[in-house]
């Protein structure tokens, strides 16, 4: 706890383990479970065992709410294949067992209804010779993914999408869904003024930007009313010159504050924004925290022939020197703040929407893992709940380990091994300084079995 704190533990907590009431929705605390992706699910995107044993295991650890994983609304829309998808009627039975298992602990599930546009790493055989659907023609800036502006026919396709996707939560039992408007992915394309470089009524400035989400909004509305849960992840700024200060940089904090006034739709819009920032996954803000060079190296083969500027990426890290160089400057964009790294965001967003409707909240993302800097962050009115994911990724149970104390016995060290990992791997904890032992051997068995105790019960018994 802060040496000058005038706030007791049991402060924090009171605070921490208090209801979260939005419009339609009630969650036990302020603890959300923020999206993680894995690899868990069968090729062609129904959902698997892996799957169910991951997200119950945070339930049990006390969360509020869980937001799941990327959930593509279509199979064009994917990122990497073996992710559950919510693109048919015929994925319905397998949420409604995910909303069963949660539930069952007294947690929510909202799912993120999600698009890569042309943010697609490895997308799939289906999807080998057509280039990403996007607001531009531009490929990405960071692995050069190549891009196929939408057409209007396109766009109206992708919105219907969407509002399926919502109905096919609500019929599943899911407490709400999140449109993943952050982090570069299709939304993100049309929002930035660093992407979208439209000139029709989808371009142009923020409100032309904005019209295709708007839409999104709508279609939703009509499929799933207006007591479902809607939320918002939204980059407060896009950053989108952060490594390389000669491209555009995207959305400042006060377009976005104005793109989710517009989102509100007078009432009838989203109930709650989720506030991030960067315009690509990763960013050096998102998740913010170390680039593995070993791991970076490793797994970024897999990215050699999915986007034009992926060699010239894989010569720099395959280069120590490079890959150092490159790391220094990860690292210095990041900055030194991780645990609420996004908070003068959310702020901003919370004050601005708190003047129109007091009912809408606001959920803040990155590094949250201590009682006293998520008390501090709802008790200055910067946001209302956190949601976490490599803290919990680290510890399951971090919510119970709150509940007691002001942080985890071994914390996440932001390392982001997770993260590059995830790319060929079982999602899991994959720094070796976090696990006790005997020697090299012992630490790393053990790294390993809680890596693979996804698995378990497994199938068939
Ligand atoms: C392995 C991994 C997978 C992630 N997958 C998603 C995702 O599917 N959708 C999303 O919006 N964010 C995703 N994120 C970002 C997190 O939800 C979160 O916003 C970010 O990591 C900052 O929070 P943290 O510091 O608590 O990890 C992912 C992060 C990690 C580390
Ligand atoms: S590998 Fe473990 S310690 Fe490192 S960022 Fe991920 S969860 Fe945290």
């Amino acid at each position: 706890m802060h040496p000058n704190s005038q706030y007791i533990h049991a402060d924090n907590t009171a605070l921490i383990f208090d209801d979260l009431k939005f419009r339609s929705l009630t969650v036990k605390n302020r603890l959300f479970r923020s999206n993680i992706s894995g690899q868990f699910d069968d090729y062609n995107g129904h959902g698997g065992n892996a799957r169910l044993n991951w997200e119950e295991k945070f339930a049990r650890g006390g969360i509020g709410c869980i937001i799941s994983s990327f959930t593509p609304v279509s199979v064009r829309g994917r990122i990497l294949v073996r992710y559950a998808m919510i693109d048919d009627d015929d994925k319905i039975p397998f949420w409604r067992e995910i909303g069963r298992r949660v539930h069952a602990y007294d947690c929510r599930f909202i799912m993120q209804l999600s698009h890569s546009g042309r943010q697609q790493d490895m997308g799939g055989v289906e999807n080998l010779f057509s280039k990403g659907l996007s607001s531009t023609c531009k490929s990405d800036y960071f692995h050069g993914l190549l891009a196929q502006a939408m057409t209007k026919p396109e766009i109206a396709q992708v919105v219907e999408q969407f509002a399926q996707g919502a109905r096919r939560a609500r019929e599943a039992g899911l407490d709400g869904v999140e449109l993943h408007g952050a982090n570069g992915y299709l939304l993100t394309q049309f929002l930035s003024s660093g992407i979208n470089d439209r000139t029709d009524e989808y371009g142009g400035g923020w409100e032309g930007r904005a019209r295709f989400v708007l839409e999104i909004v709508r279609a939703i509305r009509r499929e799933v009313g207006h007591d479902f849960h809607l939320q918002m992840k939204i980059n407060g700024v896009d950053h989108n010159d952060w490594l390389y200060p000669w491209i555009r940089k995207g959305n400042t904090l006060d377009e976005t504050v104005k793109i989710c006034t517009m989102l509100l739709d007078g009432g009838k819009g989203v109930d709650s924004f989720h506030v991030s920032s960067g315009s690509t996954f990763p960013h050096p803000r998102n998740p913010a925290g170390d680039l593995p060079l070993n791991d970076l190296h490793r797994w970024y083969d897999g990215m050699l022939s999915q986007g034009t500027r992926a060699p010239m990426n894989y010569a720099i890290f395959s280069n120590p020197l490079l890959a150092r160089a490159f790391q220094a400057l990860w690292r210095w964009r990041r900055g030194k703040v991780i645990e609420g790294i996004n908070l003068d965001y959310a702020r901003a967003v919370s004050e601005a929407i708190g003047k129109i409707d007091a009912d809408i909240k606001v959920l803040c993302t990155g590094g949250f893992q201590h009682a006293d800097r998520i008390a501090e962050a709802i008790r200055s009115k910067a946001c209302d709940g956190v949601t976490m994911a490599r803290p919990l990724i680290a510890n399951n149970d971090l919510p119970e380990i709150l509940a007691k104390a002001n942080g985890p016995e071994k914390e996440c060290t932001y390392c982001n091994k997770c993260l590059l990992n995830d790319l060929e791997n079982p999602l899991g904890c994959y720094d070796l300084s976090r696990f006790d032992g005997t020697s090299f051997e012992d630490r790393y068995d053990k790294m390993i079995k809680q890596v693979m105790s996804v698995f378990e019960p497994p199938t068939f018994h």
